[in-house]
C-alpha cells in the first residue's frame, strides 16, 4: 500500500515496501508471464523485470489513470510490458481477452500510492484540502461527497467501525450528518474535529475515518477477495501470488484466503480425511519489514508480506 515517494517536478521517485522479499519469493520461471496487479509507479514491476530473461512478459493492471500512463510510458521502454487499465475484479476477462492465461506469479500491492495521497486534486488526503473525490479511478463509481451526503447514520457508523475500526464511530458519524452537505476534504476534517469524541494523540483525529470511506469508495475488501481468486485461477503448477498488506483487517482477509488454499475444510462424511486436498502450499507465511527498512520509510512500518504456490 502506501509507499513513500518524493514528488521531483513531474519526477515521482518511490521506495516499494518489502520489495526484494515480494520479488523473490514471486519469482519462479525467468522466462514466464507475469501480473503485477498494482502497479503504482512500478517500484515492484521494475525490480521483477530486472530478473527475467528477454521471452518473459508482465501485465501492468492498475485503475488509476496516471498509474496506467506509467505503466504504457514503461512498455515503450519494455517491450516485455503489456498495460492494462481496469480492476482485481475483472483479472480474468482483462487477461483472457489479452491471451495470457497461464501465469508464473502474481504480485498485488494492496492500498493507495503516495502519488495518489498526495495530490490534493484526488481527494485523499486531511492534511491537504481538495475535492472529496477518493476514487482511485476517477472516471468509475461514486465519490467520497456524493456518497457521504447521501448516506443514512447507521450504514456510516458501520463503514466507520468495521473499515476504520473508529471507536467514536456514532459520534462522528452524527457530527458528519450534521455538516452535511460536505464537498472538500477540509470540510469532512472540519466534521470530524466537531464531534468532539476521544482523540488518540499519536493519530491525526481524521486518519480512520478517511481510511475507512476510502475503502468503502474503492470497495476494497470484496477487490481483494477477488483478485486473489482470479489471479490464483491464473497460476500455472508452481506459480506464485504475494499479497502485501497495510491494515489488520487486510491481513486477515488473505490469511484466511491463503489457509483455504492450503488446508481446504474437508466435510466429516467425505472419506478423503488424512489425504491433502490443498491446492497450495506457503512460501512466506507473514514476513514484516526489518528495522532498517522501516527507518527509511516508516509507511512500511504495518506491512505485512503473504505468499502461496500453487500445487497440482
Ligand atoms: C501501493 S500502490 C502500488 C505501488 C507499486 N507496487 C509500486 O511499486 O509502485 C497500489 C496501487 O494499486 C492500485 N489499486 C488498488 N486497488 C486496485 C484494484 N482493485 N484494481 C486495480 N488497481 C488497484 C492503486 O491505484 C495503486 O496505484
Amino acid at each position: 500500500m502506501v509507499c513513500l515517494y518524493r514528488d521531483n517536478a513531474k519526477m515521482t521517485q518511490h521506495v516499494p515496501v518489502l520489495r526484494d522479499d515480494m520479488v523473490n519469493a514471486v519469482m519462479t520461471d525467468r522466462d514466464g508471464a507475469y501480473l503485477d496487479a498494482t502497479f503504482g509507479r512500478g517500484g515492484h514491476a521494475r525490480a521483477l523485470l530486472r530478473q527475467l530473461s528477454p521471452k518473459a512478459s508482465l501485465v501492468a493492471l492498475d485503475r488509476d489513470p496516471d498509474a496506467y500512463q506509467a505503466a504504457v510510458d514503461l512498455s515503450r521502454e519494455d517491450s516485455r510490458v503489456q498495460p492494462m487499465r481496469g480492476v482485481f475484479s475483472e483479472i480474468r476477462s482483462l487477461l483472457s481477452s489479452n491471451r495470457c492465461n497461464r501465469l508464473s506469479g502474481l504480485m498485488m500491492d494492496i492500498g493507495v500510492s503516495s502519488p495518489q495521497l498526495d495530490d490534493p486534486a484526488r481527494g485523499f488526503s486531511f492534511m491537504r484540502s481538495g475535492p472529496l473525490d477518493m476514487r482511485m479511478d476517477p472516471e468509475s463509481g461514486e465519490s467520497a461527497a456524493s456518497w457521504l451526503n447521501r448516506v443514512d447514520l447507521s450504514d456510516l457508523v458501520n463503514v466507520l467501525r468495521e473499515l476504520g475500526d473508529e471507536k467514536n464511530a456514532r459520534a462522528i458519524a452524527m457530527s458528519i450528518l450534521d455538516k452535511r452537505p460536505l464537498y472538500t476534504t477540509h470540510e469532512l476534517v472540519t466534521a470530524v474535529d466537531s464531534s468532539r469524541s476521544r482523540r488518540d494523540p499519536r493519530k491525526h483525529s481524521a486518519t480512520r475515518v478517511f481510511q475507512a470511506v476510502r475503502m468503502h469508495i474503492n470497495d476494497e475488501l470484496s477487490e481483494l477477495n477477488r483478485g486473489i481468486e482470479a489471479g490464483f485461477h491464473h497460476l500455472v503448477d508452481g506459480g506464485r501470488i504475494g499479497v502485501l498488506t497495510f491494515h489488520s483487517i487486510e491481513h486477515a482477509i488473505v490469511r484466511q484466503k491463503f489457509r483455504g488454499l492450503v488446508r481446504p475444510v474437508v466435510p466429516r462424511r467425505l472419506p478423503v480425511r488424512g489425504t491433502s486436498l490443498g491446492r497450495a502450499k506457503y512460501v512466506v507465511k507473514a514476513k514484516r519489514p526489518n528495522p532498517a527498512e522501516m527507518n527509511i520509510n516508516p509507511r512500511s512500518r504495518s506491512a505485512l508480506l503473504q505468499v502461496i504456490e500453487r500445487i497440482e
